[in-house]
C-alpha cells in the first residue's frame, strides 16, 4: 500500500495490485500507522492455559455486582439516563468526586471537574487543550506506554526525564528547561506524571519532590498532567498529598478514573482542573457527553455503603496478589531485581545484563505467559541527559488479573525460560 506520496491537492483512493491505496488522503498522524490488528490479549480472547501478566485488567474476583444500581438507573432515573448528558457530566457525580479528591487535601468544587470516558480520554482532551504540532512534552523514563501514542498523535515532541525511587528527577527537569532556554527553545507545554504507584515502575513521587515539581511548574510556566488511577489501590505506606492538592496556581491538571477501583469496562473517569480550563475542555469534548446511564450507575454505587467495603476488598485482593508474585519471583528468579510497590497493579523487574527483556517477553509468550517488555515504556527519543537506559533490561508484570494459582504457574514457566536464557 502506498501512503501519502501524491500531492495533497490530488487525493487518490482506490484498489491497486498493492491493495487499497490512500494517496495524500490520510492525515499525517494516521498515514504511517500499521494496518495489522494487535494480537488478542483481552480476557475474553485468551486461549486456554494462557497466563496474562501483561495488562491492567481487573481481577474478575473484585468486579462488583452493580445490578441494583443499574436497575435504579434504568427505572427511577430513566428520564435522565436514556438522554444525552451534559458535556461536563452529572452534577451529583462531580460533587462526589470533588469530595473524594478533597479527602486527599484538594479544594475542589464540581466546577473544577469534568466527566470523561476514562483517564485515557481525559489525556486525549488535555492534549487537545494544550498541544500544537511540534510542542514539547516531558514524560518520565519509563512512562505509561499508552500515553506515548496519544501524545504522538498530536505531533508532540517527547522528551524523557529520568525517575528514581522518589519519582521524577525534578533537578534534571530543571536542567532540561535551562538547556532548552539556552538553545532558545520554548519550554515544554506539560510534564506527564503518574504520581502514585507508577505504571510500570511502581514508585510514588516523594512529598519533597511533589512540592518541588509544583513550585517549578508555577515558576517556569508549564502544566503538570497528573494521571492518578491507582491512588486508592494503596496497600501500605503514607498517603502523600496529590500534586493537585499542592497546586495553588492552577498548574496541575489531574486525570482520575474508576477503572482501577470499580471496573474498567464502565469507561468513567474525570479531569480536575481550574474552571477556566474546564470551560474550554467542554468545548473540545465532541462525544455528545459521557454515557448518562453509566455515570448514574457509578454515582449510585459510590454513594452506597457497598462502596467502602468494595474498596477494602479490592485492596486486600491485590495486596495478596502482589505478595504472591513477589514471593514467587524471589523464590524462582532470585537474581532478578524486583521492586515492591506499595499499591497499584505492577511489578517492574530488572534483569541481569545477559538477559534481554524483549527476548524474554517473546519466549514467555511462546510458553503462554504474556508480559510486556520494558522497552515499550520508553518514548525512545533520547533522555536528558542523553544515552539513558532504553528499558531492555526490564519487563513489567501485572499481578491484578491472574489468580494466585496462575501467578505461581506463570512465574514458574517464566523462570524456566529465564534460567535457560541465563545459561545460554
Ligand atoms: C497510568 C495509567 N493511566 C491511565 C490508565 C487508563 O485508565 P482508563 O481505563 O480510565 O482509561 C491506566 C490503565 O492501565 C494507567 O495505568
Amino acid at each position: 500500500m502506498r501512503l501519502g506520496s501524491a500531492s495533497r491537492l490530488e487525493p487518490r483512493t482506490g484498489r491497486s495490485g498493492e491493495g487499497l491505496v490512500f494517496d495524500g488522503v490520510l492525515a499525517r498522524r494516521a498515514a504511517g500507522l500499521s494496518t495489522s490488528f494487535p494480537t488478542p490479549h483481552f480476557p475474553s480472547e485468551l486461549g486456554e492455559g494462557v497466563v496474562a501478566f501483561d495488562s491492567g485488567f481487573a481481577s474478575p474476583e473484585v468486579l462488583p455486582d452493580l445490578t441494583t444500581f443499574a436497575m435504579a438507573a434504568l427505572t427511577t432515573h430513566r428520564d435522565e439516563t436514556l438522554q444525552y448528558s451534559a458535556n461536563q457530566g452529572q452534577p451529583e457525580l462531580r460533587r462526589w468526586i470533588a469530595d473524594y479528591m478533597n479527602e486527599d487535601g484538594c479544594d475542589l468544587t464540581p466546577d473544577h471537574l469534568m466527566i470523561v470516558n476514562g483517564a485515557k480520554d481525559g489525556l486525549d482532551l488535555v492534549c487537545r487543550l494544550l498541544l500544537d504540532p511540534g510542542d514539547a512534552v516531558v514524560v518520565t523514563a519509563p512512562t505509561y506506554f499508552t500515553c506515548i501514542p496519544i501524545f504522538r498523535s498530536f505531533e508532540a515532541q517527547l522528551l524523557e526525564v529520568a525517575q528514581d525511587d522518589d519519582g521524577i528527577r525534578v533537578d534534571e527537569l530543571e536542567a532540561l528547561l535551562d538547556s532548552r532556554a539556552q538553545d532558545a527553545k520554548r519550554p515544554h507545554k506539560f510534564v506527564y506524571v503518574v504520581a502514585d504507584y507508577h505504571n510500570p515502575a511502581g514508585v510514588s513521587i516523594s512529598a519533597e519532590r511533589r512540592q518541588a515539581l509544583v513550585a517549578l511548574a508555577a515558576k517556569r510556566g508549564f502544566f503538570i498532567v497528573e494521571d492518578n488511577p491507582y491512588r486508592r489501590v494503596r496497600f501500605e505506606g503514607p498517603s502523600i498529598p496529590t500534586l493537585k492538592a499542592l497546586d495553588r496556581e492552577g498548574v496541575v491538571i489531574h486525570t482520575g478514573t474508576f477503572s482501577k477501583l470499580i471496573a474498567p469496562g464502565l469507561r468513567i473517569g474525570w479531569v480536575a482542573a481550574e474552571p477556566e480550563l474546564i470551560a474550554r475542555l467542554l468545548q473540545l469534548k465532541s462525544d455528545g457527553g459521557t454515557s448518562a446511564l453509566l455515570q448514574r450507575i457509578v454515582y449510585e454505587f459510590c454513594r452506597s455503603p457497598a462502596f467502602p467495603d468494595h474498596v477494602e476488598r479490592v485492596r486486600r485482593l491485590y495486596v495478596t496478589h502482589r505478595d504472591r508474585m513477589v514471593a514467587a519471583i524471589r523464590r524462582e528468579m532470585p537474581d532478578v531485581g524486583v521492586n515492591v510497590p506499595h499499591g497499584g497493579y505492577y511489578l517492574w523487574l530488572t534483569l541481569p545484563a545477559s538477559v534481554d527483556g524483549e527476548a524474554l517477553a517473546r519466549a514467555a509468550a511462546a510458553a503462554s505467559v504474556n508480559l510486556i517488555p520494558g522497552s515499550k515504556f520508553y518514548a525512545g527519543t533520547g533522555g536528558f541527559p542523553r544515552n539513558r537506559d532504553d528499558g531492555r533490561s526490564h519487563v513489567r508484570l501485572s499481578y491484578s488479573f491472574a489468580t494466585v494459582d496462575d501467578i505461581d504457574e506463570g512465574v514458574s514457566r517464566l523462570a524456566r525460560i529465564y534460567q535457560a536464557m541465563r545459561a545460554a
